[in-house]
This record gives C-alpha cells, structure tokens and sequence, in this order.
C-alpha cells in the first residue's frame, strides 16, 4: 500500500513485478480488519493505473471508457468471488483430461522427439495426459498448417496418441501471413476477401504488423461477427487435418516484434495521450498496434486489451463444434470474464528459484479473478533449468490447478523423463498424488463453475481473521481443506508451515500436526522426494486409484479421505459426469452427493443422481483421520465389515476397505 502504482495495457511480457503483464484485471478483493471482505471491479478496459496509499485509499486513473463501478459485499473473501463471478461469468467446466499432467516446449526439432518424449514418460511411468504442439509443427509458423517434412505424419500421431488415451493441444497465434504465394495460403485469402482484419486509422486498410509468421502479417478483428465465424470455420475445418483435442490461444495481447504497424504510429491524440498510465515503456504502442487503430467496436486505443478475451468465444465455439465435446482453451492475454472461456497460463518466466515461488502469487490472483484454471511453466520457460529446481518445481506444479510442464526455444530438455531415474521416480509419485486427488479438484472445479468457489485459494480466505494468513504466498490450499507447502529454495531440506488455527494432518502419514489446534510456526521435513502435504480436519476428501491416464484412472476404485476437527465431524461432496461431453451441468447428466460424519457415523445426501456412469464404479477405502480410539466394529449400510478389512493405527488412522457402488448412499457407522 506504499505509494505504489501498477499500470494496466495487456502486453507480451515476461511475468516481472510490477510491469503490465499479458492481461488485464482491475479489480481486487480486500480484507479489512474486522476480517470482512468485500471486492471492486472497475470495468474498465483502456490503458489505466492504480495507485495504492497508506490511509489506506486506491486511486484510479483511466485514460478513457467508461466509469462502470461494482462493489461486492462479502462478507468473506469465498462471497467475494462468488459474487464477482456471478457478475462477470463463472468459470467453465474444464474437461476431466485437461486436469491431468501436460507437457509442453518450443523447439522439438521435429516430431521424432515428441515420439521421444512420449516414450520416456511411458517408460517410467509418469502420469501425464495431455501433449502439446508449440509452432513448431506449423509450416513456417502459419496458422492452420503442418510442418509436412519435420512433422510428417503428424495426423496419424495424433490419432495414435489418442488410441493411448493422450490429448493433444495445438498453438494457433493471431496473425496471419499477408506475404505467401497467390492461392497458396487460403486463410488470409478468405479473410483479405471478407475484409475482417484490424485496420489502420483510415478505417479501411489493413493494419500490418510482423510478429512470428513469415513476412508482414495482418490481425484478425474477432469483435467483428464476421471474423468470428471465419475463425470458427478455420479452425473447425483445421480439426479434419489435424485431429486437436484443444486450442493454445498465445501472442494475443496482441503482440506484434514492430512498435505500432506499417509505418509506423502517427502523431495524435490516441497514440500519445496527454497522459500515459504508468505501464512499461511509457507507450501504448510498444510491441503492439497503434492505438488509433479501427476495430468492429471502435479505436484499438478502448479495446486494446480486449483482444484476447474477444478471441476466446469464438476459439471455444470452434472447438465444440469441431470435437463434439468440452472445449479446452488456454489463453495467454485474457479481460474480465475470460474464466467462462479459457483457462491461463502465467507466460514467459525463468528457470529461477523466484519466478517458482512468485507463480505462487499469480495462481493465486488468478482464481480471485474467476480464472483458476491456471498453472506457471514448470521448470521455468527461459534459462536452462537444473535437476534440482526442475524437481521441485514439478512438485509445487503437480498442485497447480493447470499442471504444465513448458520449455523455450533452445534451452535444453526438462520433460520429467529427461533427468533419469531418480527424477522420474519422484516425478512419477508427486504426480500420482495429484491423479489419486483429481476426484478432489474435479469437484471443486463444479463448485466453481456452479457456485463461484475458488479452486486454489490462499489461506486467508479459509482464515481471514488470522492476520498472519493475509500475507502467505508460501503456501496455498486446494479449496478448504488440502494444504500444498512447496519447498521454495535450493538445498533447502525443510520448510517453515505456519498452521491456522485448525486440525491439521501430515497427509502422508495421517499423524496429527503436533500442536497445530494452536496456530503455530512448525518446521516440517522436506527431503528431496518429498513435498510437504497436510489435510485439514472437518473435511472429506474423495480419491481414486492413480493410473498413467485419467481416462484410466477414471475407471479406479474410489476412496473417502475423512479427516476430522476436534468435535469429530467433517462435511464434503462429489462431483462426478462423463468428463468430456459439453454442458453437462447445464443438462444435468451428473451425479453429485453430499457426505457428512458425526459422531462416529457417515450419512450421504445424493443432490443428483443423473449421471449412470456411477453405477458401474465404486468406493473401496474409506480413511478416517483423527479416530479417537480402534472401533469394535464397523458397519456399512446395515451390513459388519469383516476384521480383516478394518486397520487401526495408533496415530488415530482407520482404514476400511469395503466395495459399495459409487452410486448408492454411503451409511457406514463406526461402533
Ligand atoms: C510465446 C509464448 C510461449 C511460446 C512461444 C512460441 O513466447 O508465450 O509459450 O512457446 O511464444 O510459440
């Protein structure tokens, strides 16, 4: 709150303080000292600032637009979100696959190394769901081709892949090639004849950049309903050539290697204003288009930072239409209201101990802007990694919402398989974590979608009158009850957990947090192998066996993780449909129950019972964390549990292994 101004212009730039990043979001939520939250969007899409003071007080400063104010009451920062998204548009429902591990670089040489890669994974086993291809399989980066040389037979990989239960992302970037052979690049073809690019301040030329396609290249204006559908129609038609699973929406800030197009930006009013908001450069056509640039809905100088999110429903339209089933859209440059369309990753950092820990803080601002599918480049996109941050940075990252493992141009390899057994065993059993808890997330991702929830949120949120929450960008949890204690620094075998006030369980051992129902300071063992992982008493958590794809995993036996507070009680849901097909909760085709347990018995409230695929899957473990004492017996729906299906643990562990179909209301009584 020190005097400090952040400026607000979408931008291509490397996450770094203070500096206008790729999108723009001018809202935030505050906690105030009698621990209410309440949050203020100013809707609001030119080049501004915000000043923070001391008083405390916020000033704000525009350069154009209009002064669209809301302010969201609370009381807790959870209301806070639930309220801001429900204005703005909550977040989409990801697809199940999307949730598993991706990976992702610039600069396979060609399609022989992603055949590599894929292998190496296989070999040792790494979950991992989800393979990307950078703009290195396009033919001399062009939109909506194929390398035919270097990735020849890529059509037939992808379909491979697909039979292997693996997806496959593609990039597309926002500019089209004006410079090709006549008849040879029918996409800018088609859209020069419909006369659907950003123009020039003449209103009627097309506005030329250069950026990574070869040549000069023109920028498709997506406000124009014209241009959307001929992007639909590119990308749909794309899809019988190259079988995509998703749509990597990147460069869309938009980002141009020019200041301002072809030739040049003229001396006005838009291009240099009396007053520039404080943003990098101090020019509003620094690696962009000029301001006075004309799009569909008017001057490029109001609608600059929109140009990303104005990608996004036609990318997500595409998709349905070209696969049939959810989309996935990941963005670089995203407004208000994206969350509806796209998830996010954080763009260009460094292979550095601090843009590890600083990812922390923008996964975290993400889900406050209704966005929290969202994940940093594991392992750092510049500089080469090192086995040691890459390793740690694969933890930390397999609690990303988004877990992508991305790599830049010319750096050397950081796929999970690359640095040999040690890191790929490890690798493998972090991950396996997050496959085993995807039931978990994929639950708390339908709360987001239905109710506004954050995914990943910072424990302030679960504790905001606890000042000392307010300020840890250390550690974060997976909704209310999973906490991710990442190691931060190198050589660094421990790490300090501060614990809220609360039941808190070690969620490797199930051992109590010594002392933790008293907030406290505790330092806990972090061994290379291992990242530090607590579950939160009063809460339920579901599971599935891990599998090396989730579209195995998701064929697993189920488990409750029931962990309770100091009155012996928990409360928690499933969320549970086909995973892919669209709009699922808007049809209703879903299940989703409501579990409860007091006093040593577990009651079910099935909310909806519309999804058939439940019948045929079923819980076989039940965990109850923080048993006072071994039970005589244990009942399930009428029926004793037989002794040997029942473990008792001196740290208060009950384990019962029962099958109960997934479908049916769990009663199960402890006596
Ligand atoms: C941009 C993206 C990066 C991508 C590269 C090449 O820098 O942010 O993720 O790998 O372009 O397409």
């Amino acid at each position: 709150m020190n005097h400090i101004t952040y400026g607000m212009y979408s931008r291509d730039q490397s996450p770094k303080m203070n500096a206008n990043l790729y999108g723009v979001h001018p809202f935030y939520m505050c906690i105030e000292n009698d621990a209410n939250a309440h949050g203020v969007l100013f809707l609001n899409s030119n080049a501004q600032d915000v000043t923070l003071h001391p008083e405390p007080s916020l000033t704000f400063r525009t350069i154009g637009g209009v002064l669209d104010f809301y302010v969201f009451l609370g009381p807790t920062p959870e209301n806070v979100i639930q309220q801001y998204t429900e204005a703005i548009g909550r977040p989409h429902l990801p697809p199940y696959w999307s949730l598993g591990y991706q990976l992702s670089r610039w600069g396979y040489p060609d399609i022989g190394a992603v055949e590599q890669v894929v292998k190496r994974m296989a070999q040792y086993g790494i979950p991992y769901d989800v393979q990307y291809g950078d703009i290195d399989y396009m033919d001399r980066k062009l939109d909506f081709t194929y390398d035919k040389e270097k990735y020849a037979g890529l059509p037939e990989f992808m379909q491979e892949l697909k039979k292997d239960g693996l997806h496959y992302v593609i990039v597309l970037d926002p500019f089209l090639s004006k410079d090709q052979a006549r008849g040879s690049y029918l996409p800018y073809e088609l859209g020069e004849q419909l006369g659907i690019w950003v123009k020039n301040s003449d209103g009627v030329t097309p506005a030329v950049g250069q950026a990574l396609a070869p040549g000069y290249s023109v920028y498709p204006d997506y406000f124009n309903p014209k241009t959307a559908d001929w992007w639909t129609q590119m990308c749909v038609q794309f899809h019988n050539v190259l079988p995509y699973d998703g749509i990597w929406m990147d460069m869309n800030e938009p980002s141009n290697f020019l200041n301002g197009q072809i030739p040049g930006c003229a001396h006005n009013n838009l291009n240099n204003p009396p007053y520039i908001p404080r943003i990098s450069d101090s020019s509003l056509f620094q690696n962009t288009l000029c301001p006075d640039s004309k799009t569909f809905l008017g001057d490029l100088y109001d609608t600059h930072s929109l140009f990303g999110w104005s990608e996004a429903p036609p990318t997500f339209q595409a998709i349905k239409e070209a696969t049939g089933k959810r989309p996935f859209v990941l963005s670089r440059s995203t407004f208000v209201g994206n969350g509806k369309y796209t998830a996010h990753w954080l763009g260009d950092n460094h292979a550095l101990w601090e843009d590890m820990h600083t990812s922390i803080i923008g996964i975290l601002e993400f889900n406050l802007f209704g966005i929290p599918q969202v994940g940093a480049d594991i392992c750092g996109f510049y500089y080469d990694t090192t086995f040691e941050l890459c390793l740690r940075w694969t933890q930390l990252g397999a609690f990303y919402p988004l877990s992508r493992n991305h790599n830049a141009f010319g750096q050397k390899e950081q796929d999970p398989g690359v640095f040999g057994l040690e890191f790929a065993t490890i690798a493998r059993s972090t991950l396996q974590i997050r496959y085993s808890l995807l039931p978990y997330l994929y639950t708390l991702f339908f709360e987001a979608h239905a109710f506004g929830n954050t995914v990943a949120r910072g424990l302030m949120h679960e504790f905001p009158a606890d000042p000392q929450t307010h300020e840890i960008d250390t550690a974060f949890l997976w909704g209310s009850a999973f906490m991710i204690a990442p190691v931060l620094q190198e050589a660094t075998r421990s790490v300090d957990v501060y614990f809220p006030e609360a039941t808190w369980f070690d969620y490797y051992t199930g051992d109590k947090v010594p002392d933790s129902s008293h907030r406290k300071h505790v330092t806990v063992n972090a061994p290379l192998e291992k990242i530090p992982l607590f579950i939160r008493g009063g809460y339920i958590l579901q599971t599935q066996a891990p599998a090396v794809r989730t579209a195995k995993s998701r064929l697993n036996p189920f488990g409750l993780i029931i962990a309770l507070d100091e009155q012996g009680q928990a409360t928690g849901s499933l969320f549970w449909d086909d995973g892919d097909s669209a709009d699922t909760v808007e049809n209703g085709n879903y299940f989703y129950a409501r579990y409860t347990y007091r006093e040593g018995h577990l009651k079910t409230s099935i909310v909806n019972n519309n999804y058939r695929g439940v019948d045929s899957l079923i819980f076989d473990t039940v965990q109850i964390l923080g048993v006072a004492s071994r039970p005589n017996a244990v009942v399930m729906n009428g029926k004793g549990i037989r002794r040997s299906d029942i473990h008792y643990q001196e740290n208060g562990k009950l384990v019962v292994h029962l099958s109960v179909p997934l479908g049916e209301e769990l009663d199960l009584i402890l006596q």
